[in-house]
């Protein structure tokens, strides 16, 4: 029955493939016109103070400086979510979860995905004629038609959620370690910590085939680089503009330092593998100046803070350590609306069209990337929808610095319901009605707080989040009004919204498995 379903689903990708090639075919005849390449890498888990140029503590990005030495570097670009599936299901439709229904992660047990009915950004595009890939992790559900062939890539090669669900024979570091897959260690020997999932191996894909499982994470970053060269030179070699979205399992545990010796200190584990991510984005970056410097858009960024609870090996947020968070327990970093959370380093990488070595202070999001892209493409947005996005094209390219004067902050589980808009930022202010700490390294959880007067903090004056705005204040007032404005229209506005839902029911038949006979799902194809 599954291979019947399986046999179905290729004919249907391949019919689907056929159908887009014909349409991209006559498409480009009719137009003639070169369109921008566009690159999208999606770094995890990456703190805003883990790149060089927005932190000088940080020396372990040389690759990432230097592009934004020759692009456009934002230091108030945030992330749609804090927490995973989220932040990319709003990537790629340029809404927020409330709209398209991904308000929390997907489990390796999950039957549903990103709802099939939102449009991605990857199928517009495809319509539009372009070759489309998706390289990295997916997490945006893996079972049947969630899979990203079927949601506008044309190639795929990577796993299907992050490489800590699913057990490897090469596990990496961890907090706390986790052993490999069985039957080189079993669960009752190793009493293995709370993040390890050892009875499925995790899955490579090639399409939708899975070529490895376990997957081998000590190579696994050299396969998405030399894939994604592979695919930017196809594409380049075919004369049509191509989108590629590379999402890199840098910097999410378990971290797979290749040149690892038994004793290296926590630190230097994480040290290394940002300055291995960084070498990893420069042979991208490298690979572009060769084939089409001035015609291909790189846009770098990541997908949410650091997760503060493994410790040495989490990232850093720089500046923006959220204070008033820290003093009461939990850390304020990923699944939290502090700014650890959600704000993340982004660079603009454009030869010729994004000016270079310049810093952009507009508050941005990465639900802006749709809209933008889009636009310069010269494709029109999916009918029948609202987008939170914007199309910022004119900061991109050095002629505006407004970027949102509004934006949402969901609750990503460490306070509050999954999704729920309650932080808001305004301007340099920010408006808490929830509080709540993620678990942090010592294992404190900051207790959630409902705050029937908002606390707001100016983060121009306040980037640590640390003491809230007088609410007696003139000024906390004048905010409080503009808030509470802002947020009745954006609740009245998705209320009026078309709005999917995702399916978040669990079936353990959907667990990702090549060959069911073996302990881990044992198989290998590459
Ligand atoms: C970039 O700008 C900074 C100051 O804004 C300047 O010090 C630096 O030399 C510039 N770098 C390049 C590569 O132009
Ligand atoms: C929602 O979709 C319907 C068609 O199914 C359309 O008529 C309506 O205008 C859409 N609503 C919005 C807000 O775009
Ligand atoms: C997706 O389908 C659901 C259920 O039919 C509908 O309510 C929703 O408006 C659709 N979403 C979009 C973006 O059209």
């Amino acid at each position: 029955m599954e291979g019947l379903f399986l046999k179905v689903l290729l004919l249907g990708a391949s019919l689907t493939g056929l159908l887009f090639s014909l349409v991209d075919f006559h498409f480009f005849w009719k137009t003639g016109l070169q369109r921008p390449n566009f690159i999208i890498i999606l770094t995890d888990d990456m703190g805003w103070g883990d790149l060089g140029a927005n932190w000088a503590e940080t020396k372990d990005t040389p690759q990432l400086d230097r592009m934004a030495a020759e692009g456009m570097r934002f230091v108030d670009f945030h992330a749609p979510a804090s927490t995973c599936s989220p932040s990319r299901a709003s990537l790629l439709t340029g809404r927020l979860g409330l709209r398209n229904g991904v308000t929390h992660n997907f489990a390796i047990t999950s039957v549903g995905g990103l709802p099939l009915n939102e449009t991605t950004l990857a199928q517009v595009l495809q319509e539009a004629g372009y070759i489309t890939g998706m390289i990295g992790k997916w997490h945006l559900g893996h079972h049947g038609l969630y899979q990203p062939n079927f949601r506008g890539f044309s190639y795929y090669f990577g796993i299907p959620y992050s490489h800590d669900m699913g057990c490897s024979d090469t596990p990496g570091y961890n907090h706390p370690p986790c052993p490999a897959c069985p039957p080189a260690v079993t669960v009752s020997e190793s009493s293995p910590g709370k993040n390890c999932y050892l009875d499925v191996g995790l899955p490579l894909y090639e399409n939708l085939l899975i070529v490895e499982q376990p997957a081998n994470l000590m190579n696994l970053a050299e396969k998405f680089a030399e894939k994604a060269i592979e695919f930017i030179q196809q594409a380049s070699d075919s004369g049509r503009p191509f989108f590629l979205y590379l999402a890199l399992t840098h910097m999410h545990v378990p971290l797979t330092v290749t040149h690892q010796s038994a004793d290296l200190p926590g630190q230097r584990v994480y040290k290394d593998s940002l300055w291995e991510m960084d070498n990893l984005v420069g042979r991208i970056k490298d690979k572009v100046d060769s084939i089409s410097k001035e015609n291909t858009f790189l846009w770098f960024t990541g997908d949410n803070g650091p997760w503060s609870q493994k410790c040495e090996l989490a990232g850093h947020v720089g500046p923006f350590t959220g204070l008033w968070q820290m003093n009461r327990g939990g850390s304020s970093a990923k699944q939290t609306t502090w700014e650890g959370g959600h704000r993340v380093p982004a660079i603009a990488y454009w030869p010729g069209r994004v000016p270079a070595n310049v810093t952009s202070t507009a508050l941005l999001s990465v639900l802006d990337i749709f809209p933008t892209i889009a636009s310069l493409a010269q494709v029109s947005l999916p009918p029948q929808r609202h987008f939170d996005g914007l199309d910022i094209s004119e900061v991109l390219f050095g002629h505006s610095q407004t970027g949102h004067r509004v934006l949402f902050h969901p609750n990503s589980g460490a306070a509050g319901s999954f999704g729920a808009l309650e932080t808001i930022r305004l301007e340099q202010y920010k408006a808490f009605y929830i509080t709540g700490g993620a678990e942090a390294c010592d294992g404190s959880l900051g207790p959630e707080q409902h705050h029937e007067l908002p606390l707001i903090f100016n983060l121009q004056e306040d980037p640590a989040e640390c003491a809230p705005l007088d609410s007696s204040s003139t000024v906390y007032q004048n905010i409080l009004n503009e808030v509470m404005g802002a947020l009745v229209d954006v609740l009245e506005d998705i209320t009026s919204d078309n709005i999917s839902v995702a399916d978040y029911s669990h079936d353990s038949s959907v667990i990702p498995c090549c060959n069911a006979l073996k302990m881990a799902c044992r198989c290998q194809l590459l």
